[in-house]
């Protein structure tokens, strides 16, 4: 394992926290205090925060992204957004496939693929969410839902594109509740993607690619997550709407 063949990334992902001038005022605080971070920082915020969230993060190391993309490029899609408009508005990152998404709004392997695809082509870095539930795990399925998970995700995405894919680890059952993945549980499923990463594009690829943790990760126990050997970095929820918990997780992926 080559951890140092990877880039940590931290992305928050606010879901739906902050209006625009929230927004810009957290980026505010936000800014000195992760000005020193050696992995990378993201903040993933609810479409109408972009244009004050680019702005407030101008000339700063932080990089914002959206929490969704459709896969059209126009066309009657009411309440969606295209690769088009995102782009215009300054957006680095795309969060796709969020287990929200699939949960309260229909979004399914297929249009996650969809959603990837689309990303990629216009030159956006995707943030590809997969995770099984608690009775997926309990079950046993774990192993095989991430493998199929992943594998959907990237169906005909090149190797070249693959270079602007993370893919985030998140357990369905560690979102929001407080219950945090062990590190060894978060180790063993990024561990499972990453494997699924080989079986398509080869060892070495797999070796190349981010693999995020997500699910409760906290100024607490990011230390100990983002220590493990397959752990690059986290997607953030909760602890990524207060500055100094985002920092300290951002200081615990820079060392
Ligand atoms: P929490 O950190 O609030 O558990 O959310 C994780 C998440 O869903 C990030 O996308």
């Amino acid at each position: 394992m080559k951890k140092e063949l990877r880039k940590a990334v931290i992305a928050g992902n606010w879901k739906m926290n902050k209006t625009p001038s929230e927004a810009k005022a957290l980026i505010e605080e936000m800014k000195p205090l992760v000005a020193d971070a050696k992995c990378d920082v993201v903040l993933c915020v609810p479409f109408i925060d972009i244009p004050a969230a680019v702005e407030a993060a101008k000339g700063s190391n932080i990089k914002i992204g959206a929490e969704n993309i459709h896969f059209k490029a126009s066309g009657a899609y009411t309440g969606e957004v295209s690769a088009d408009m995102l782009k215009e508005a300054g957006v680095e990152y795309v969060v796709i496939g969020h287990s929200e998404r699939r949960t309260y709004f229909g979004e399914t392997d297929q249009t996650v693929n969809l959603r990837t695809l689309a990303a990629l082509n216009a030159g956006f870095k995707a943030i590809v969410c997969v995770g099984e539930t608690l009775e997926q795990r309990e079950l046993g399925y774990t192993e095989t839902l991430l493998k199929y998970q992943t594998k959907m995700a990237l169906t005909n995405v090149t190797a070249e594109q693959l270079k602007n894919v993370i893919i985030a680890y998140e357990p369905v059952w560690a979102i929001g509740t407080g219950v945090t993945a062990t590190a060894d549980q978060a180790d063993e499923g990024n561990g499972f993607v990453r494997a699924a990463i080989a079986e398509s594009y080869g060892a070495d690829v797999a070796e190349t690619v981010t693999v995020q943790y997500g699910g409760s990760m906290n100024a607490k126990n990011a230390d100990e997550l983002v220590s493990k050997v397959n752990v690059d970095g986290g997607l953030i929820g909760g602890a990524s709407l207060k500055a100094e918990d985002f920092s300290i997780i951002v200081k615990a992926a820079s060392k």
